[in-house]
């Protein structure tokens, strides 16, 4: 019998399941939710839970620190028994930023993909299939947004909370960061396409939708009429959207904080009452040394103006310790303005120098120790506040948006309007809007009694 002729470049084959791992922010979440769309468009299914899929995408976040170590252990953990590796490809600002040295380190990887670039995927595989590594870090001029299925393809349904691009990219430069160097300049998606996707999430079964960009409240856009407009105005007409029933939107920068988006919080009752707005350092001359062209001050103005208009908002932010040459003095003025603030919830990172950006080459690099001893002190000032503005909402009533099922019987995990995390035992289902009344505080959680559920 003769043998079988071997097919022509028989290295790998068109995988047949994938796996998406994002990391990082919300953004990556998006990117990685439309590329499992565009995979499973594909033809390419989901893998089972607890079983191997033949296509890994590690869709990385390059922010902080040891960016590349953390997926070079994620590469290794891939291996299989037999020594055979899936079908890797790295997606993701790590990717953007250190494409090449991953492909040079790394031989189980065979494809390396910018957030930019993730439309081209599919013929990246059938490259990959031939046995080619492949890289596309291109940060094209058309939107992959275009080259994308649209939403709800194929009857893929939603959760009851979803997030949506509308802006992506940084022009601010601020010293530490990467993301104008991974992400690239500020763009803003059309107002007509926005609208479309709404309302296909919305149909395909989402309840509450979070706007996202590096920048979302710069996003600019024409309306149908061809005005222009910012992001309140975008908020108004998806507020239009019967069965949208909760908007946020995030990260902000103070210097979009426009006079419009403030009124909307006052006058827009589908936009929670939750505000993260970044403000990374209480101390001017840190500020200006991080180029955030804002200083304390006027960040406490911004605040101020929009608690005029809804006194219960509740508030979040980003800060940095340790950045080079702050001073112990100049710590101290952090402190002061997050206890000026009262956070709701607030995220804090020690500087990481990151390659290419001004900071990381800046003299009066700061001592780990003192930026560990830094970290704790206004971590705990947050968790106090944290707590302390949970427990003013005891006794509240408040919508829930119940997100899914709790451990205990009966019980059903949610979201009230200031993003706190309620949980209440009762008649419920995912995706209902109940009324409850808030009856204990934790540090990261609070109970609830279910007073009603508003038909959905
Ligand atoms: N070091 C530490 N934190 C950083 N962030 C951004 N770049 C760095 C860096 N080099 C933080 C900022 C930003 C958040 C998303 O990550 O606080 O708002
Ligand atoms: Fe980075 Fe500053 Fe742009 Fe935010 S505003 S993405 S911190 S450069």
């Amino acid at each position: 019998m003769p043998s079988p002729v071997p097919p022509l470049t028989p290295t790998i084959e068109i995988p047949r399941t994938y796996r998406v791992k994002s990391f990082g922010c919300q953004m990556n979440v998006y990117d990685g939710e439309r590329m499992a769309e565009l995979l499973a468009e594909q033809g390419i299914a989901a893998a089972p839970e607890g079983e191997e899929a033949d296509l890994v995408v590690l869709n990385t976040c390059h922010i902080r620190e040891r960016a590349a170590e953390k997926v070079f252990s994620d590469i290794g953990r891939l291996k299989r028994q037999d020594g055979s590796t899936p079908l890797i490809a790295v997606a993701g600002c790590v990717a953007q930023a250190e494409g090449d040295e991953i492909m040079k380190r790394s031989p189980a990887v065979k494809m390396v993909v910018g957030p930019q670039a993730y439309h081209r995927l599919p013929e990246m595989i059938r490259v990959a299939a031939e046995g080619k590594r492949i890289t596309d870090t291109d940060m094209p001029a058309e939107t992959k947004f275009d080259a994308l299925p649209p939403r709800g393809q194929g009857g893929r349904r939603s959760g009851p909370t979803a997030f949506l691009t509308v802006q992506e990219g940084c022009d601010k430069f601020c010293t530490y960061c990467v993301v104008p160097y991974t992400r690239g300049a500020e763009v803003s998606r059309p107002h007509a396409d926005l609208i479309d996707e709404a309302k296909r999430l919305v149909d395909a079964g989402a309840r509450e939708i979070t706007l996202l960009g590096q920048n979302v409240n710069a996003w600019y856009g024409k309306d149908a009429k061809g005005r222009k407009v910012g992001l309140a105005g975008l908020i108004r007409e998806l507020a239009e959207i019967p069965d949208l029933a909760r908007i946020r939107y995030t990260t902000s920068h103070p210097n979009d904080m426009t006079e419009a988006l403030i009124v909307a919080h006052g006058e827009v009752a589908k936009l929670m009452p939750f505000l993260h707005l970044p403000v990374q350092a209480g101390n001017d001359r840190v500020l200006k040394a991080m180029n955030r062209s804002h200083t304390a001050e006027s960040y406490l103005k911004i605040l101020d103006r929009v608690r005029a208009v809804r006194p219960d908002i509740a508030l979040s932010g980003d800060f940095i310790v340790g950045f080079p040459g702050e001073t112990d003095a100049e710590f101290e003025d952090t402190l002061r303005l997050v206890d000026a603030v009262g956070y709701a919830q607030c995220f804090s990172f020690k500087y990481s120098p990151r390659a290419g950006t001004p900071a990381a080459t800046m003299d009066d690099q700061v001592a780990p120790a003192v930026m560990d001893e830094r970290l704790q002190r206004l971590q705990a000032a947050v968790n106090r506040d944290q707590y302390a503005f949970n427990k003013a909402t005891v006794g509240r009533t408040c919508e829930v948006l119940v997100e899914r099922k709790g451990k205990l019987p009966g019980q059903w995990l949610g979201k009230s309007p200031w993003l706190q995390s309620v949980h209440f035992v009762g008649e419920a289902a995912v995706g209902d809007v109940v009324t409850v009344e808030l009856t204990e505080a934790g540090a990261n959680s609070l109970s609830a009694r279910l007073l009603s559920t508003v038909p959905a």
